[in-house]
């Protein structure tokens, strides 16, 4: 099977897509959020649509520049990523792929006013709630007839990637070792080791464009493997 020589392989099909960061507001001047860069879901996203797909695009705020044809919807918080997918995905996605870096919690109250420094203590403390979980919450109720997610890890990379395909009902999840500084966050290049509930697979090391091509056409394959 070659993908590049079938550049309409997926024509018909609609994928969705999360990329960056979610930004949560702590008071109207301030925020909580990572170091994502958008980088690796833009790359998808500018393959799938290469390859003839239509692709939703729900994206935390990056620099990335959107690729060509993509259907670009811009969110900052979790609750309106969230929003934006469940809206975009009334009938089953073919494909949704969590590549955003969500933040994992949220203020539990985001003051309307400028947060001021109190005089009598040198300490503070902000009260978190948990973020929903996106992607689990799609998995949940069948948004996408192929659920693909990413594992950020500094450590037991392989173990807890498959725990997070076992707990989010995951078809497929990309683990990434974040720990590296040549790779992933912010980076140009990547290296990820794909895992499957039958099988595993650690293409090599290269540009996020490149990668992006190589899974596509992985998760491209997978469906069609995989009865719906
Ligand atoms: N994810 C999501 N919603 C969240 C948190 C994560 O959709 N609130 C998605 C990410 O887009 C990614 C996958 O879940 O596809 C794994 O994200 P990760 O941060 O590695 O996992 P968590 O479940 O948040 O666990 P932890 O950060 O504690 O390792
Ligand atoms: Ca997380």
């Amino acid at each position: 099977f070659h993908a590049k020589q079938i550049p309409q392989a997926l024509a018909g099909q609609h994928w969705v897509i999360t990329a960056g960061p979610t930004m949560e507001a702590i008071d109207p001047v301030r925020y909580i959020s990572n170091h994502s860069s958008g980088k690796m879901g833009y790359a998808l996203a500018a393959s799938a649509i290469s390859r003839g797909a239509t692709v939703t695009l729900v994206s935390g705020p990056v620099q990335c520049t959107p690729p060509a044809g993509v259907n670009l919807i811009k969110v900052k918080s979790a609750d309106e990523m969230l929003a934006a997918c469940e809206s975009n995905m009334d009938t089953p996605a073919s494909v949704f792929i969590g590549a955003a870096a969500v933040a994992d919690f949220k203020m539990k109250t985001a003051t309307d006013q400028k947060m001021k420094k109190t005089s009598d203590s040198d300490e503070m403390q902000l009260t978190l709630v948990k973020n929903p979980d996106i992607i689990a919450t799609l998995a949940q109720d069948k948004r996408a007839n192929i659920m693909v997610g990413f594992a950020a890890e500094t450590q037991n990379v392989i173990d807890y990637a498959k725990s997070k395909l076992e707990r989010k009902g995951l078809d497929i999840i990309i683990a990434n070792d974040v720990s590296r500084a040549d790779i992933g966050f912010n980076q140009d290049e990547n290296q990820v080791t794909v895992i499957t509930k039958q099988t595993s697979w650690e293409p090599a090391k290269a540009a996020k464009s490149e990668l992006a091509n190589q899974l596509v056409d992985f998760i491209c394959q997978h469906s069609q493997s995989t009865p719906s």
